[in-house]
């Protein structure tokens, strides 16, 4: 079957594995990907002329199913099935960049902590995988699966800990905890309630609103006083945004009423993440500029990068936070602590205190969970 068989990934191919691509979040990104990153091929004038898309899922006929589907679109990126019967080895052997929704999505009255047992023990052991059959001092791992706020503390502490060749190859500054869906969230509903209370007149252009701190509930901070969409919000419509970003997933948790969570929306917001690193690793564009969930230390406990030491006493000292960063391919190269430091007084005194708390929490139990593994 032409689907299942791994194509030989050439010196000039650039391989993108997907983990839990049968998933409803993993189907969609990899449409997403193999229908459009052809156009970043097209800007590239490196050495790079291929692109790969290594699919793996536990559920091995899923994956088969989607892969064949997906095989049959006429764009140049190919496509590979990989399931545990042929091993995640050939998935993850030379990629560049992993991507990972693999894991339990939220029903309705559960929170994303509800899925940490669970979704732990399948990051830590993806980790593993990545550990052994990647490059650590190259590859990019991008973490979709909830809760965020605890599973980017899991995967770099474990890969850290459980494996010595992590050892100086600055891993922990190229493993990212997406948030871009809180981004896409703040900037959507922002447009929505200035064109509905006509505080502005309807425009093509969507607003970029800078959203820092975790993924979940409080810990994430819009921060619509820096948005750069000119509006004169009232104090109810700013509180109303600042809870719907902030609670966003439960809306549509509650519209699929036990079918899962976001999926479509998390999918858009994920590509607009891949491709951001692949143009960055076929030599597009020689840095990103993004906002991802990392760890402001490094392994041996120094700030991440510049930046991160002016962050940390802002932010309670806080060892992960989302946060704008400059990215090259060795990994974050610097932190926008500026910020934070334009944050206003409710932001600062009110939003930020409740956030760094509860991350805390968050982090705390990632770190036990991998102090406790054996
Ligand atoms: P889903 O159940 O539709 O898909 C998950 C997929 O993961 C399934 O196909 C399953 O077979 C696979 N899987 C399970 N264990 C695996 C393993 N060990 N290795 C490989 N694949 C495995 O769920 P979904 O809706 O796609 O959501 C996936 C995750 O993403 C959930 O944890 C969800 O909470 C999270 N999520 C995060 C964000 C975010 O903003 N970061 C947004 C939406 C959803
Ligand atoms: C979201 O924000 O939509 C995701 O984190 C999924 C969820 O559980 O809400």
């Amino acid at each position: 079957m032409p689907h299942s068989v791994t194509p030989a990934i050439e010196h000039d191919s650039l391989k993108i594995a997907v983990l839990g691509a049968a998933g409803g979040i993993g189907q969609s990104l990899s449409l997403l990907l193999k229908a459009q990153l052809q156009y970043q091929l097209k800007e590239s004038n490196r050495t790079v002329t291929h692109i790969h898309l290594a699919l793996y899922d536990v559920n091995q006929e899923a994956i088969n199913g989607v892969t064949a589907d997906l095989s049959h679109i006429d764009t140049p990126i190919s496509v590979s099935s990989h399931s545990p019967a042929g091993g995640i080895q050939n998935c993850l052997n030379n990629a560049s960049i992993v991507v990972i929704p693999a894991g339990v999505p939220r029903k309705p009255g559960m929170t994303r902590d509800d899925l940490f047992n669970v979704n732990a023990g399948i990051i830590s052991q993806l980790g593993d995988s990545i550990a052994e059959c990647c490059d650590l001092s190259k590859v990019f791992v991008l973490v979709i699966s909830n809760p965020v706020n605890s599973l980017v503390p899991v995967m770099v502490s474990n890969i850290l800990k459980n494996h010595p060749q992590s050892r100086n190859s600055g891993i922990e500054r190229r493993i990212m905890g997406v948030t871009k869906l809180d981004i896409v969230r703040a900037s959507t509903f922002l447009r929505e309630i200035n064109i509905e209370s006509g505080l502005t007149p309807r425009v093509n252009s969507m607003p970029d609103v800078p959203v820092i701190g975790g993924h979940s509930g409080e810990t994430i901070i819009p921060l619509f006083s820096q948005s750069n969409f000119l509006s004169r919000l009232n104090a109810d419509q700013l509180k109303y945004l600042i809870h719907r970003v902030q609670y966003g997933g439960d809306e549509v948790v509650k519209a699929k009423n036990g079918k899962g969570s976001a999926t479509l929306s998390m999918a858009h917001a994920g590509y607009k993440c891949v491709v951001q690193f692949v143009s960055l690793l076929l030599g597009n564009i020689d840095q990103i500029h993004g906002t991802y969930y990392v760890s402001l230390k490094d392994a041996n406990n120094a700030p991440v990068a510049p930046g991160a030491d002016q962050l940390l006493p802002l932010v309670d000292d806080s060892a992960y936070f989302a946060v704008p960063l400059t990215i090259t391919t060795k990994g974050v190269s610097y932190v926008d602590y500026d910020v934070v430091s334009r944050m206003n007084d409710m932001e600062r005194n009110e939003m930020l205190p409740i956030c760094t708390s509860q991350l805390k929490k968050n982090i705390d139990k990632g770190l036990e969970f991998v102090a406790s593994r054996t």
